[in-house]
């Protein structure tokens, strides 16, 4: 074990090796640690003392920036008031409190919520949900769940089905049965370099008339989509996509879910991509934004009538035999309840809103750098696609991200593709910096 790190003791052992990271390579990261400290609005403190800018708002969660002093004291308060209250058959005043908060800043009728603990979590809530609306209403034969190729729905079972993100499914084996996928939606012939929602593409949500042909209608509960696909490097619907999906749905009696891990609390300028796009799925889940990462939380917001359906039957049985025993906890609701009173109070998504166009505007001044092949945008969150370096994919890119962390900006990358999500807090010159600094990286490795 070699290397050691400060608050080592001879009794307490203090190394980098135990910790398995997630979604990182390990031996490279351990060999050189890219280690935070500390946060606070738009920055993060190295361990070796230096000012990172958040060009990511961490994992696109840090909504409000970081250490939100409100927030910090509502889960402050928390922790000293109600450790912990079980959500199964006991319950806690904010939470409900919570629940009608949250059902209030969502279109339509998405007026129930159920609290879970992550995205992952929220993703497989959901499908389970779709899975068993149909059932409770005597359509059990409804199975059948439909994602997209290069979707990301986190990593549960249930979302590493559904999703399309071949490196997070090829190693784990058969998975769900009874799961298809529609085409994903990036056209560069037709699309590259298109500022906002692409303009062709909205016939590629008729994919699913395929899919309702091969399996009939019968079979198929639910489909999930992300509004606008974050994780695999920012790819918006064409103009029109996302409605026609809608009409589909509606036509052959299937539940559209949105999955609004990303796009919900402010990344787009609203409090959902539904709202902003104005297309009301059956069920949502959020994630991230909801508490702006200060706790984890996850939640899936239903349509009443889904609700409903469930509420039939003797009432001392329990409805949906599901939960966490952490859904709902205290931390988690008063981190959110802070949060969206944030949102509120200072105005947080039209302030972002007013410099989306200026985000765009930096962004796709990169047109012209070295290797880039496409700029994608849409909200707060940003893509620049780079051609693949000399030694094939990912490693160029991965070089790019470690070298502006050591120029003070922390990026996202996916594969070749370089991922901006800037804290909804963001100033301009926070923007310029961001863009500016990965630009300069872009020319110094590609150029
Ligand atoms: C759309 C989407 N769904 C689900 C998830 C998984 O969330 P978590 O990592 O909190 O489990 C993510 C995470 O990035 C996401 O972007």
């Amino acid at each position: 074990m070699a290397e050691t790190l400060a608050g080592a003791t001879a009794t307490a052992p203090n190394d980098l090796e135990a910790f398995w990271v997630p979604f990182t390579p390990n031996r490279q990261f351990k060999a050189a640690p890219r280690l935070l400290k500390s946060a606070k609005g738009m920055y993060y403190t190295s361990d070796d003392g230096r000012q990172i800018l958040d060009g990511s708002a961490g994992l696109w969660c840090a909504n409000l920036g970081h250490c939100h002093p409100k927030v910090v004291e509502a889960v402050q308060d928390a922790i000293a008031t109600l450790d912990f209250a079980p959500a199964f058959q006991f319950g806690h005043g904010k939470a409900f409190e919570l629940a009608s908060r949250v059902a209030h800043e969502m279109p339509g009728d998405l007026n129930r919520v159920f609290f879970c603990n992550s995205g992952s979590e929220a993703v497989d809530t959901a499908l389970k949900i779709a899975l068993a609306y149909h059932r409770a209403r005597g359509d059990a034969g409804r199975y059948r769940l439909i994602g997209r190729e290069r979707g990301y729905h986190g990593v549960g079972f249930g979302g590493i089905s559904v999703g399309g993100m071949v490196a997070n499914r090829r190693t784990f084996g058969p998975m769900l049965p009874g799961v298809d996928h529609l085409r994903h939606t990036l056209d560069l012939e037709r699309n590259a370099f298109s500022r906002g929602l692409p303009a062709h593409g909205a016939e590629l949500a008729d994919d699913l008339e395929r899919l309702v042909m091969l399996h009939d209608p019968s079979t198929i509960a639910a489909v999930i989509v992300e509004p606008v696909a974050g994780s695999i490097g920012v790819y918006p619907p064409p103009q029109g996509y996302l409605e026609r999906l809608r009409a589909l749905c509606d036509k052959y009696g299937i539940l559209l879910i949105f999955d609004e891990v990303i796009t919900a609390w402010g990344r787009l300028g609203k409090a959902s991509a539904a709202e902003v796009f104005g297309v009301t799925p059956d069920l949502m889940t959020n994630a991230k934004g909801i508490t702006s990462a200060h706790v984890p939380m996850g939640a899936v917001i239903c349509r009443d009538s889904i609700y409903e359906a469930f509420m039939q039957g003797p009432e001392h049985m329990i409805e949906l035999f599901h939960g966490y025993t952490y859904s709902a906890h205290p931390l988690a609701v008063a981190a959110a309840l802070a949060t969206i009173e944030a949102y509120k109070t200072e105005g947080i998504f039209a302030r972002a809103a007013s410099n989306f166009q200026y985000f765009e505007d930096l962004l796709h001044d990169c047109r012209d750098l070295p290797a880039v092949k496409d700029i994608r945008n849409f909200g707060y969150m940003g893509a620049i696609e780079l051609a693949p370096g000399p030694e094939g994919p990912v490693k160029r890119t991965l070089e790019i991200m470690v070298e502006a962390f050591q120029r003070g900006v922390m990026i996202r990358v996916s594969g070749d593709t370089i991922a901006f999500s800037p804290p909804l807090v963001a100033e301009r010159e926070h923007l310029e910096q961001m863009i500016g600094i990965t630009a300069e990286v872009i020319r110094a490795k590609c150029g």
